[in-house]
């Protein structure tokens, strides 16, 4: 890793603006419908916004989901989620900090995420593939709540100079064993099917999130990197979102959280309803930063708060965790696939 891996960073930043209307064509969330409740019996302030996952806190059920770090652009925006999240009370996942093992010089792309704000709620994340030494030193850097440990598969072979080694369960099982703080193992935009689920459940992992396809596409990032083969064919590799939720039904001894191509309170309310505990949104807040500023991402955030505080009332649901008791349909195309997959939801 040399200042390349920096340079893949704004890479990254840049790309996923580029084509965030492209990678947003579909909306997965329009493929569920839920159903009304026109007598709710509840009042806007008793809604509780807080959640509580297996050790983590957060303040409300979205956060600023994993994206950057490792470069000077990646400061500047981290600095302005960092301050976003502390002014709203969100939690915010820092991108990888796989950088600060070999570019040290950009530790404080990182330790903003921190400094801006010194009471909430902040994830770290890495790689399958550290050990635990490092990752505490991750965790230590960020004095994160928590580490979110990534599964990029289709996005290390989509790039040219990406991993091609994906022996990763039993290091999965002793950072969940041996970490002081609880661990999350999460998708970057494909989605985990109902047996990838299970088998991190088998190897002790309590927190999922499952981050679907709808959203911001590493395929079709990397293969725009790639210059020495086309992988444009993947583009629609891997499960959405919605799908994602649905292999999880029924799963009760594993904590979910959603990702992927979430990009308005209502999709947020739609995947508690579909089992998510809590949902990260990366593309969409960048997305609005990146349009608008960082005050117009406060006051996106802010419209988020307000919004999913009315449809919850309008849902007559007091704790997140009350969407589950939501009833919902599915448009034909989902509920084939539920059918063709035997799950029960
Ligand atoms: C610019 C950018 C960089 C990202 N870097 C990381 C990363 O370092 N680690 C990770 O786990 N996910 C990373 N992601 C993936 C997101 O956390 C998320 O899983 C994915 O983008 C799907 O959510 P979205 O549709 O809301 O963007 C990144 C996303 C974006 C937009």
């Amino acid at each position: 890793m040399n200042l390349e891996h920096a340079k893949r960073k704004n890479e990254h930043l840049s790309l996923a603006e580029k084509f965030y209307d492209a990678a947003h064509q579909a909306h997965p969330f329009d493929q569920v419908r839920l159903i009304p409740n026109a007598l709710p019996e509840m009042a806007t302030t008793e809604f509780n916004p807080q959640v509580q996952i297996n050790g983590l806190t957060l303040q409300w059920p979205f956060y600023f989901e994993a994206m950057t770090g490792g470069s000077e652009q990646a400061k500047t925006v981290n600095m302005a989620l960092a301050r976003v999240a502390n002014k709203t009370g969100i939690a915010m996942a820092t991108g990888s900090l796989s950088p600060m093992f070999k570019l040290p010089q950009f530790n404080d792309s990182f330790q903003v995420v921190r400094n801006a704000n010194p009471t909430g709620t902040i994830i770290a994340n890495l790689g399958a593939n550290v050990t635990v030494k490092q990752a505490r030193q991750a965790i230590d850097l960020l004095q994160a709540d928590a580490l979110e440990i990534h599964l990029n598969v289709a996005q290390e072979a989509a790039m040219a100079e990406g991993d091609r080694n994906f022996h990763w369960r039993a290091n999965i099982q002793q950072l969940v064993e041996e970490l002081p703080v609880p661990v999350i193992v999460k998708e970057v935009g494909f989605g985990m099917s109902r047996a990838t689920i299970q088998q991190l459940m088998s190897l002790g992992v309590k927190t999922i999130n499952l981050s679907g396809r709808g959203g911001t596409n590493f395929v079709q990032i990397e293969n725009r990197r790639n210059h020495v083969a086309d992988f444009s064919d993947l583009t629609n590799w891997g499960l959405t979102t919605p799908e994602s939720l649905l292999e999880a039904a029924g799963l009760d001894q594993v904590t979910l959280l959603a990702s992927g191509g979430v990009t308005g309170p209502l999709d947020v309310i739609k995947a508690g309803v579909l089992g998510a505990q809590a949902v990260g949104v990366a593309g969409y807040f960048l997305h609005r930063y990146y349009q608008d500023g960082e005050e117009g991402l406060l006051k996106a955030v802010q419209t988020w708060q307000t919004e999913v505080t009315r449809i919850m009332t309008m849902l007559g649901c007091r704790h997140f965790s009350d969407l589950s008791q939501v009833d919902f349909v599915l448009d034909e195309q989902l509920y084939n696939y539920v059918q063709q997959r035997h799950l029960n939801h």
